[in-house]
């Protein structure tokens, strides 16, 4: 990871995890977005990806904030099979790593073989940025029934939003884990 980190040095990550996957010949994940910034590195095996937009109608921004606020799981979110014409579509083989756009949604489908992986996961301040911003306009949707939120972070929209949102100090709600899959509080710490 230090390697990684020198050389793409525009924007130092922290609160770093990775977690080892061990998964069946032919299993699947369903079609989820992940909240930290993600990359999946493949050990053994072959796996293929589905990656779509990470825009609507693949993922909303009511959805994106019911996600950070613990009120969806990351595998319940909205699927139609007509999704797949806007996916990109990527082989991972032993020895290859993708990484997507944040919350980007995505799918997996393992080969017929034992497959071995692990994810990374991390945040930035830009991450932290934005997932305060849609943190705190799921808190104003929500009991102010607003519809028309920013999900600018610079800027007046950015600074009038709740100061616990913007400043990143919300604990969301703890998230159900879920095929190895779960969401990390984006808290700066204090030697990143
Ligand atoms: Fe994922």
């Amino acid at each position: 990871m230090p390697s990684l980190r020198n050389a793409y040095p525009v924007s130092r990550a922290y609160k770093r995890n990775l977690t080892i996957l061990i998964s069946s010949p032919n299993v699947s994940v369903k079609y989820h977005s992940d909240v930290p910034g993600q990359s999946l590195w493949q050990v053994r095996g072959t796996k293929k990806l589905y990656v779509y937009p990470a825009s609507k109608p693949f993922i909303s921004q009511p959805a994106l904030e019911k996600l950070i606020l613990g009120q969806l799981r990351e595998t319940d979110m909205p699927y139609e099979p007509w999704y797949d014409d806007y996916a990109e579509v990527h082989m991972l083989e032993a020895g290859k790593m993708l990484h997507w756009p944040l919350n980007g949604p995505h799918r997996v489908v393992n080969e017929n073989m034992l497959n071995v992986s692990f994810t990374t996961e991390h945040w930035t301040d830009e991450l932290r940025k934005h997932y305060a911003v849609n943190y705190a306009n799921g808190f104003m949707r929500g009991r102010t029934g607003f519809n028309k939120l920013s999900q600018q972070t610079t800027g007046l929209s950015y600074y009038a939003k709740p100061r616990a949102g913007r400043n990143g100090k919300i604990q969301p709600a703890q998230p159900a884990k879920k095929e190895g899959l779960h969401r990390r509080l984006p808290g700066r710490p204090q030697n990143a």
